[in-house]
């Protein structure tokens, strides 16, 4: 398919990007937003928040009914680039490692997929979302107008991570990083509710050897077509 949909039948337009881990999809998904005007959707920190208030508050990873309750509560405030969550600025927090292992367990579960879907829906507004995720050209934004998926070598993506959490002062190994993205990509993908998959009218790019720069020309030039 060639990830473009008629864009008639819906009001506010949807660009997704979906793909694993430190595949460049926050990177890309934030530069279409910039360039086309449009809201912007990182809805990995709803399950990253879900994972540190569990880790924080001592509930099980697998305890689903406290889970969906917890979060039922989740109301977090975004101001900037800023996250807020029950007063506390826990921006640096979620980037943590184990966060983000937390929010990939807790994402195997359907009742938590459910609870955080309408958050993530509220964030389809005029002129436009850009939503970055696992699942949101499958799931969530089954009628996006335009559709991408990223892909890259574990090596490449584990190094692209370690980048990233040594620019935000975190501390990080790559030997660690590569295991981590491996056990997150197998349990990720292998979910039975959502698991991470191209939408089958997704565009696939392979990030490994193209440089951010160009991955976002080439992503504008097809989002371009698709929402003329
Ligand atoms: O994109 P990220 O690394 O912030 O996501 C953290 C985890 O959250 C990821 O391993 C799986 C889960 N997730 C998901 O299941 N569905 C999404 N749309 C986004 C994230």
């Amino acid at each position: 398919m060639n990830g473009c949909q008629a864009q008639s039948e819906r009001a506010v337009p949807v660009v997704t990007v979906d793909g694993p881990a430190a595949s460049g999809k926050g990177t890309l998904a934030a530069g279409l937003a910039q360039a086309l005007g449009f809201h912007l959707l990182d809805s990995g920190v709803f399950y990253r928040m879900l994972g540190w208030k569990a880790l924080q508050s001592g509930v099980g990873l697998e305890r689903v009914v406290a889970l969906v309750n917890l979060a039922a509560e989740l109301t977090p405030q975004f101001r900037g680039e800023e996250i807020w969550l029950d007063g506390e600025n826990i921006s640096l927090s979620l980037r943590r490692q184990e966060v983000g292992t937390a929010a990939s367990k807790v994402a195997v579960l359907p009742e938590v997929r459910l609870a955080l879907l309408r958050l993530q829906r509220l964030a389809r507004r005029l002129p436009g979302l850009v939503a970055d995720g696992r699942d949101m050209g499958t799931v969530v934004f089954p009628d996006a107008t335009c559709k991408f998926f990223l892909t890259a070598s574990v090596e490449t993506r584990a190094e692209r991570r370690h980048k990233q959490l040594i620019e935000k002062g975190l501390s990080s190994t790559i030997s660690l990083l590569l295991q981590e993205i491996s056990e997150r990509d197998a349990r990720d993908e292998s979910r039975e509710a959502a698991p991470l998959k191209p939408a089958a009218d997704a565009l696939i790019i392979d990030t490994t050897l193209i440089a951010a720069a160009d991955v976002l020309a080439l992503a504008l030039r097809h989002c371009r077509q698709c929402l003329a």
